[in-house]
């Protein structure tokens, strides 16, 4: 990051809502001039309470538009063209005011009205309380936008100005400026496809019973995330997982272990894969067509069959991604167990975490990861699982880097 010249030429027009995250902007004008691209600031009338728009506009090196009626002068910009000038716009921070503004199409102020006249892209920093970001509607307006094809950086999960933990913290300056690197540049995985399991798989007994597992999904959406927002095509194959997929991957919902392997044959060829599902070992023998009814007698005795390994048929078949990424979950010998689990896939790399009860991992937002490759066991510090899924995911794109 930093060259000069990796975004010269390139021009930002950069919205700045209300909220105490406001403050960061600063700094992303700063890094956004650094590397070579101009910033048209507009400060909404809350963002102006919290930074000055003599210090936005001197960052900026332009002048700060604030009202619609700034534009109403002969000499200035109209709206419209202030809208199509830039190359990407920035919402950041971004209020759920101004999410629900977009997500509804409204045009009552000159943030909303540039959101809706725009025929450029679009980028949203959210930043707001736990509450307001979890509440139904913010989820629903954030669904909305990204339908509308409108791209998203964080929000970060972490203590808040208010005093709450939880998501809803803006992401860092060095986080957007990568998010409006990879929108303007294409990532380092522009043009890969990458292929992400994820979730658990649900067996079914019959009808109306299943067996499955504690697996939520967080880290498998939050790698898919991750590698898109690297420029990677996701082909995102999940279970009946509890966190839903992230916007922006291409979504392939499975139930079972041997529906999951035939969505992964059918997705592949890929550069990569990542199998962070929690695939059931077995599935029932010929679950039963209709219910199973108590009949007074014996319990029922369930058979089982050994469901396709789904991360070493991959490793092992005729498609091979280049880069094949396998999970264990361990309870004890982490690292030999997974060491010996890489060999056994035949995969490139394994993540391995520690599964035990006392972790909290299982469910958790956290992880605590060994990275076993070739070359041996690489620790990393206990991170959220977004961290995770980040660091892994710029690993993933080293990897396949000059091929
Ligand atoms: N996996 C798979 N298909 C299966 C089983 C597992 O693709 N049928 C993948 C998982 O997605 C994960 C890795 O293999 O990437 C985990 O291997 P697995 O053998 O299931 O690990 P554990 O359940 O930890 O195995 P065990 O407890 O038997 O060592």
């Amino acid at each position: 990051m930093g060259s000069k010249a990796m975004l010269s030429g390139k021009r930002v027009l950069l919205i700045i809502g209300g909220g105490i995250a406001a403050y960061k902007s600063l700094m992303l004008i700063r890094l956004l001039r650094s590397a070579g691209s101009a910033v048209t600031p507009v400060l909404t009338r809350a963002g102006a309470e919290f930074v000055t728009p003599l210090s936005v506009s001197a960052l900026a090196g332009q002048r700060v538009y604030e009202a619609l009626f700034d534009l109403t002068d002969e000499a200035e910009m109209g709206h419209i063209e202030l809208s199509r000038s830039a190359d990407l716009i920035v919402v950041a921070p971004a209020t759920a005011d101004l999410i629900a503004k977009a997500a509804g199409g409204r045009a009552d102020d000159l943030a909303s009205t540039l959101l809706l006249a725009t025929d450029k892209r679009v980028l949203i920093a959210p930043a707001m309380n736990v509450r307001m970001w979890l509440h139904a509607a913010t989820q629903r307006n954030l669904a909305q936008a990204a339908a509308d094809g409108v791209l998203r950086v964080g929000p970060n999960e972490g203590e808040m100005a208010c005093g709450e933990f939880g998501p809803g913290r803006m992401a860092e300056p060095e986080e957007i400026f990568e998010a409006i690197r990879a929108a303007l540049m294409g990532g380092p995985l522009a043009g890969r496809h990458v292929i992400v399991t994820s979730g658990p798989t649900h067996e079914p007994i019959d009808p109306v019973r299943y067996i499955a597992n504690r697996s939520s999904g967080a880290q498998g959406a939050a790698i898919a995330a991750a590698l898109r927002d690297l420029g990677a095509r996701v082909s995102f194959i999940t279970g009946p997982a509890i966190v839903p997929p992230p916007p922006g991957v291409k979504v392939i919902r499975v139930e079972t272990a041997v529906q999951m392997a035939a969505a992964v044959e059918a997705a592949l060829p890929a550069d990569a894969a990542v199998m962070a599902a929690a695939v059931a070992d077995w599935r029932v023998v010929n679950p039963g067509a209709q219910k199973m009814k108590k009949t007074g007698a014996k319990a029922p005795a369930l058979e089982f069959a050994e469901n396709p390994d789904i991360l070493a048929a991959v490793s092992k078949g005729k498609a091979r991604p280049r880069l094949v990424v396998g999970f264990a979950a361990e309870t004890e010998h982490l690292v030999d167990h997974a060491s010996a689990k890489r060999l056994r896939k035949g995969c490139d790399w394994i993540l391995a975490n520690d599964v035990s009860a006392a972790s909290g991992i299982m469910g958790g937002a956290e992880n605590e990861v060994v990275l076993i490759c070739a070359a041996g066991a690489e620790h990393w510090p206990r991170m959220g699982k977004t961290a995770v899924a980040q660091k892994l995911a710029e690993r993933i794109a080293a990897a396949l880097a000059g091929d």
